[in-house]
């Protein structure tokens, strides 16, 4: 959610600045903006929509200057205008901030500043942050930003630079930023990618850690000037895995990486009819297993909890990270608490981690980004290895979070001495090769697009483990192609969504064979009969519903356990084709960002 990157250095700052904001789309498009220190002046350029639109109007402009701050913005207060695109500015021109979070006071500090002869340019929450630093600001950046933070309360990654020093300085409170150390130059950014280009040695910076970045390199204190140490770890990706190589959109890159992601995942875990997991944990007083994540990873926590509760056993509870803490839980320490997050930013996952742990839990993260604050906080994790997900809307992610909770059930299972189901453990050894074949759907799904394309509405159906699979394929094709389109369990659809069906509404059918597949056959009669088009995803096998279908997807026959996954893949495939056909910015659909860091 916004990207930042700051240089400083030996090497043109605004070559770096772009290069890097272009990495760092993903994470907010609205707007885009940078700031140079030349020649002792501000060079500055705002501009509304992607960072190409930034790009196009400075590439002819001759900035020599080594020093830099720059921003693409996904907007929470004020509109995508030049006006409120970052960098703000004091009333001077003399200090350029960029900020990713949320100032809670800003209205409150906003009136003070005003009262104080402060002049405000936008509407953001950010530019209060300006006027503040300038108001505290005599000779010396970091003790103004130190003194303007104390006043502060929100979220902030914030980098700060000042016409009168060559210094930037950064500062980190639950919005993340890393520091890249180079040879004789220093970067700030949200975000790896943004300097994968240029060096691999980083430091995640810790919440209240302030970094003071010159031409000696880096120095680290936290808010109250107290030194602090960091180690600088070694980034284990490549360029390589942030490009799209050769696929149209890194939406489908990432659906094609499923193989190897899912094969990623359960690397070294599967073992001799045994599940290996580092999990460090006394598990023995387990009584219940509580959930939170958001949006796809909420769908896989759904069906965690189908897995779980299956395979393992134990009672689970599924919330909306966002609801979690503020519903007033009741936990202890006979619950195990598992935060599932692809990007291990998400503040609202973040915070319900955190009122799982002071309540007593033990606390386990599925996440993917390495090094990501929530990988931090969590006692113990399971990473899913799956590589950077840039498509705004999560494919391989999803499916690796899956795998790992089959992962987990089994694991949990096998801590109580009950036998693993030696068919489940073959089939998922096998899962890499059986999404690759379903893959070969590509062309199917691309067929089916081109004759949905022009729909208005969607509605996804399932039952049991494929109910949450239908919410999933009913966000991924709202979320890039913007048709609206809403997930049930097959059964509710009676309870009132079937007003909607008519000879217009494609309706999805999850339909491989299980212990409902009969219930599922009277669900489809229902709405076949009001005149729905039939949609269904079956097994390769199953010939019972050809005659009710209007287009049949036949997926591998696999494990129901594992059908989610499988049944995934056309969805996803469906959604990505109807958004491509609609000429739409699939990797970056309108309103979204990648990583939701603030509530
Ligand atoms: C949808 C999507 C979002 C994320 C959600 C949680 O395609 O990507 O719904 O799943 O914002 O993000 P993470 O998993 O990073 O916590």
């Amino acid at each position: 959610m916004c990207g930042i990157i700051g240089y400083l250095g030996h090497q043109l700052a605004k070559d770096i600045l772009l290069d890097g904001l272009k990495k760092l789309e993903y994470r907010g498009y609205d707007s885009a903006g940078l700031c140079i220190l030349n020649d002792g002046q501000f060079f500055i350029d705002k501009k509304v929509g992607p960072v190409v639109q930034l790009e196009q109007s400075v590439a002819n402009q001759e900035i020599i200057s080594t020093t830099g701050i720059a921003h693409t913005r996904w907007a929470t207060h004020g509109a995508p205008s030049e006006n409120n695109a970052h960098p703000h500015f004091d009333c001077h021109g003399q200090i350029a901030v960029v900020h990713n979070g949320i100032i809670e006071n800003y209205q409150a500090l906003k009136e003070v500043l005003i009262s104080e002869g402060h002049q405000f340019q936008s509407e953001t929450d950010s530019e209060v942050l300006a006027h503040l630093i300038e108001k505290f600001y005599t000779d010396n950046l970091e003790t103004a930003v130190t003194k303007a933070l104390a006043l502060v309360e929100g979220s902030y990654g914030l980098v700060v630079l000042s016409i009168k020093e060559n210094k930037l300085v950064a500062v980190r409170q639950s919005s993340p930023l890393i520091i890249g150390v180079g040879v004789g130059e220093t970067f700030v950014a949200s975000d790896i990618p943004a300097i994968l280009n240029y060096t691999k040695q980083v430091i995640y910076l810790n919440d209240n850690d302030l970094a003071i970045i010159d031409s000696q390199g880096y120095h680290l204190q936290n808010l109250a000037g107290q030194v602090v140490d960091r180690q600088v770890e070694e980034v284990k990706l490549n360029v390589e895995q942030i490009e799209k190589k050769g696929f149209k959109h890194f939406m489908l890159k990432e659906i094609f990486e499923q193989p190897q992601t899912i094969s990623n995942v359960l690397a070294g875990r599967v073992k001799d009819g045994q599940i290996k997991l580092s999990i460090d944990l006394d598990l023995s007083r387990l009584k219940r297993i509580i959930i939170a994540a958001c949006g796809t990873s909420w769908h896989s926590a759904l069906i965690g909890k189908y897995l779980l509760e299956n395979i393992a056993r134990i009672p689970v509870e599924v919330d909306y990270a966002s609801e979690f803490r503020y519903r007033q839980p009741l936990v202890s320490d006979t619950d195990l608490f598992v935060a599932i997050s692809q990007s291990g930013e998400t503040a609202d996952t973040l915070a319900a981690l955190r009122e799982a742990k002071r309540q007593g839990a033990q606390t386990i993260a599925i996440v993917n980004v390495v090094g990501s604050t929530v990988t931090r906080e969590v006692d113990s994790g399971i990473y899913l290895h799956a590589g950077p997900e840039i498509g705004v809307a999560s494919t391989k992610a999803f499916t690796a979070q899956v795998t790992a909770l089959i992962l987990l059930a089994l694991y949990l299972r096998q801590l109580v001495g009950q036998p693993l189901d030696d068919g489940l453990l073959a089939d998922l050894n096998q899962l890499p090769e059986i999404v690759a074949t379903t893959l070969s759907l590509n062309n199917q799904l691309a067929d089916l697009a081109a004759q949905f394309y022009h729909t208005d509405h969607f509605l996804y159906l399932g039952r049991g483990l494929n109910f949450p699979v239908a919410l999933e394929g009913a966000l991924k094709l709202k979320e890039i192609s913007y048709i609206h389109a809403e997930g049930y369990p097959a059964a509710e659809i009676k309870h009132g969504p079937i007003a909607l069906v008519d000879e217009n509404m494609p309706v999805v059918f999850l339909a491989t064979k299980n212990d409902l597949s009969d219930k599922i056959i009277s669900n489809i009669q229902e709405i076949k009969a009001r005149g729905g088009r039939i949609i269904a995803v079956v097994d390769q096998d199953y010939d019972h519903i050809a005659e009710l279908a209007d287009h049949l997807i036949r997926v591998p026959v696999v494990n129901v356990l594992l059908s989610p996954i499988v049944n995934a893949i056309p969805l996803q495939l469906l959604a990505y084709h109807i958004a491509d056909y609609k000429g739409l910015d699939v990797d970056k659909p309108r309103n979204l960002a990648k990583s939701v860091t603030v509530e």
